[in-house]
């Protein structure tokens, strides 16, 4: 196939990103270590091990952090887009770097007893009726147990034997997983610490995921509720052929909640679901390249008047039939089942790009 229509393999963009994320978590600990040994030079916080235990969780939270504003970013400005092609990796990089930071705390805190560690783990504290001694830990192994499941499941093998949605609904944990870590730290860390600049950073970052996710939330949903008076006759009214950059698209609600993304590409209008069969991807914030439309997300194609990858994949996704009338562009609401050929929208010489000289 085309352009980027891989999916998540290992490949030379990858490596090089990998390399990129380890240097920053190295040079992440690293400040972290170093600020920490100046700001507490003395007590169990500038114990080494300690510090690094603390560097180890800091670095994971704040990679957590970085992968849930990806999506965001991205749907903001199309610069974040290559961030979120390599999301994957950014996911199971944080988990790596979670492990390390859970059995250092563990062969740290809960090793020299009698007790096997991990039954320590969750009987050394029993005092959940405390917010100043509430067991912390146990907080960061329900998140942690969530970042394993979505690291384990990270290959496309079980993307494919769990089918899109429900592997979507089990990587959608992330978030009570963020909310779980939010509440280790506070419970955990901020207990302790007499500084005002942990409980502002935490804060910040818990209020720019949450922000970030609100806003763009809230301007697709102003999109739709705008698109939805122009509905006419049982058709969508979705705008002028001009409204539609050429070789990208715009996106409709539709009155039973599925969006379809509707392309533009030179002289000719097709729709197609805005849903893309790999990872439920914006097919609409994608573009058309080498005359497929290519997902933003892992470069997956489809031909637009028919919704199949190009051979020699078979990937079919729904198309829906499109008219242009009165210089508006209409999409019938109903879609054809995947794979369905539609005949495209033709423009005519009014209602074209100014073409380069
Ligand atoms: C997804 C997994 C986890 C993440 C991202 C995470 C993150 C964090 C963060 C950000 C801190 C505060 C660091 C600081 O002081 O600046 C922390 C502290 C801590 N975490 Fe976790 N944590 C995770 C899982 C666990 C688990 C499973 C344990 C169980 C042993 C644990 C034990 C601790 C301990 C003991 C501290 C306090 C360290 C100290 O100050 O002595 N964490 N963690
Ligand atoms: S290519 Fe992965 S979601 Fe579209």
């Amino acid at each position: 196939m085309g352009h980027e229509y891989k999916a998540i393999q290992w490949n030379k963009n990858k490596a090089v990103y990998d390399v990129y994320v380890f240097i920053a978590v190295a040079i992440f600990i690293g400040v972290f270590m170093a600020v920490g040994l100046q700001t507490h030079p003395s007590g169990h916080t500038a114990d080494p091990v300690v510090l690094l235990i603390r560097a180890l969780g800091a670095t994971a939270f704040a990679m957590l952090t970085a992968i849930l504003v990806i999506g965001p970013l991205a749907r903001l400005s199309p610069r974040f887009l290559p961030m979120l092609y390599n999301r994957r990796h950014l996911g199971v990089m944080t988990f790596l770097v979670a492990s390390a930071h859970f059995g250092l705390a563990l062969l740290w805190y809960h090793s020299s007893g009698p007790l096997n560690p991990f039954v320590s783990l969750f009987a050394s504290n029993p005092l959940y009726d405390s917010i100043p001694g509430f067991p912390f830990e146990t907080l960061g192994f329900a998140a942690f147990l969530i970042l394993f499941l979505m690291a384990a499941t990270s290959h496309d093998f079980w993307l494919n034997n769990l089918s899109a949605p429900v592997w979507k609904m089990l990587h959608m944990l992330v978030y009570p997983a963020y909310a779980l870590l939010i509440l280790h730290i506070v419970l955990g860390a901020l207990m302790m610490e007499k500084s005002m600049v942990y409980p502002i950073i935490t804060g910040a970052a818990f209020l720019i995921v949450s922000g970030l996710h609100l806003y763009t939330g809230f301007r697709e949903w102003a999109a739709d509720s705008g698109m939805k008076s122009l509905k006419t006759k049982g058709w969508i009214d979705v705008g002028a052929p001009n409204d539609i950059p050429n070789m990208r698209a715009l996106i409709a609600p539709l009155p039973k909640g599925d969006r379809v993304a509707i392309f533009r590409y030179d002289d000719k209008i097709s729709a197609v679901t805005n849903a893309c069969r790999h990872q439920n991807g914006p097919l609409g914030e994608g573009r058309v390249i080498d005359g497929c439309i290519t997902c933003p997300w892992h470069g997956w194609q489809y031909k637009p008047d028919d919704g199949i990858s190009p051979p020699p994949f078979t990937e079919k996704i729904a198309t829906y039939n499109v008219r242009i009338e009165n210089g508006r562009v209409f999409v019938d609401p109903k879609a054809n089942p995947p794979g369905t050929r539609t005949e495209p929208a033709i423009i005519s010489v009014q209602g074209r790009l100014p073409q380069c000289p």
